[in-house]
């Protein structure tokens, strides 16, 4: 029998890729649990066109803690939870702090009392390269400190993180894995799913296919006079299907036990860094469109350059990036047509 999977957050961006990356691997059953006050419930219908699979899935806001755990009781027999569903907009968590306090630390104090509760082994939770700061030294470790957060956002990561260290201590039935995103971006290769962004989006790839299909009028280019090869910032953009297959190599390494604590943290980068020119570059040779950009000023807030080193992700998890730049660009400007035919 496979071992059910609560995937919190699972019609979103990272969620709903994770939900096709387990059926894939078909030792798990997925159970998406997502409010979509951020996503759409359609989703599942992608996940079932890519995979022949229809996960079902709980419109619950897991902020209330009835409804949540309702959905253990009806299904019961659920061995963990894989906790993605959070508000992630650095600038609307700098308008609305308590907003993004209550959301991710509410709805993550109920998961972690979901695992008491229900007495579950697995917890994988979603963080962020946010929680590292101003980075001093490249490439970032997990052995790179923790930095002053520069936002609400990367603060509830923070302390997201600090909660389940404390909780897995006091609670040995429960094994859990921290994953550190870079930049995740690109979309299911089929071009069937992918990320639904707000009218106006803030990250750099979502911002490139509106330009590109036309909803946006221009790209600016924040800054092009940092300290890097080519003057624009430079970020570890990873494909999100690599992101989605970490998290089930990560429920397979705690089921097989090869966690030496209750809590293991990895990043998850490519390792790679590539500016904002280059991925422009790359946008347009790869998919024959030209973008129309202007260089400008900096973004207040940007580092001039990280990226990861996600050497202990491919030693300790068995996990490696399948896909480059190029199947970023191609799949994100993919599921853009996407969308622009099925309106
Ligand atoms: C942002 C978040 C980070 C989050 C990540 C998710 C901030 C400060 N950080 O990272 O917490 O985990 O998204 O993917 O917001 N750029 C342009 N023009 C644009 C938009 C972006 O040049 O119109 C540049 C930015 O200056 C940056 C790069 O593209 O150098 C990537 O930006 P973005 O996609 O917003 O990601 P981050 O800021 O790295």
């Amino acid at each position: 029998m496979k071992k059910k999977i609560i995937v919190t957050g699972g019609t979103g961006y990272i969620g709903s890729h994770t939900l096709i990356e387990l059926i894939k691997n078909g030792e798990f059953e997925p159970i998406a649990v997502d409010s979509c006050v951020r996503s759409t419930p359609e989703t599942i219908q992608r996940v079932e066109a890519i995979t022949g699979v229809r996960v079902k899935h709980y419109q619950v806001d897991i902020c209330d803690k009835n409804a949540f755990f309702n959905v253990f009781e009806l299904e019961k027999e659920v061995v963990g939870i894989i906790h993605f569903a959070a508000f992630k907009c650095v600038p609307e968590s700098v308008e609305k702090p308590l907003m993004y306090y209550h959301n991710n630390l509410q709805s993550l104090e109920n998961v972690l009392e979901a695992c008491e509760k229900f007495q579950l082994q697995y917890l994988i939770f979603s963080s962020s390269a946010s929680i590292y700061g101003d980075v001093k030294e490249l490439p970032v470790t997990e052995n790179t400190p923790v930095g002053i957060p520069f936002c609400p956002y990367a603060h509830t990561k923070q302390i997201g993180e600090q909660m389940i260290h404390f909780f897995t201590q006091q609670h040995p039935h429960l094994q859990s894995v921290i994953l550190r995103y870079f930049n995740p971006v690109g979309n299911d290769m089929s071009g069937l799913n992918g990320e639904l962004s707000p009218d106006k989006p803030n990250n750099l790839m979502p911002i490139v296919t509106q330009v590109g299909i036309g909803k946006m009028k221009q790209l600016t280019v924040f800054g092009t006079d940092y300290d890097t090869r080519d003057g624009s910032c430079i970020r570890d953009y990873i494909h999100v299907c690599d992101i989605a297959d970490a998290h089930v190599k990560a429920l397979l390494f705690l089921e097989n036990q090869k966690n030496t604590s209750r809590c293991e943290t990895f990043n998850l980068g490519s390792g790679n860094g590539v500016s904002v020119l280059e991925m422009i570059d790359a946008f347009e040779k790869v998919n024959g469109i030209k973008l129309n950009y202007v260089l400008g000023e900096r973004r207040p807030g940007d580092v001039p350059a990280i990226y990861s080193d996600s050497t202990r992700a491919n030693q300790l998890l068995g996990w490696e990036c399948r896909y480059g730049i190029n199947e970023m660009v191609e799949s994100a400007w993919k599921w853009e047509k996407h969308l622009a035919q099925e309106h």
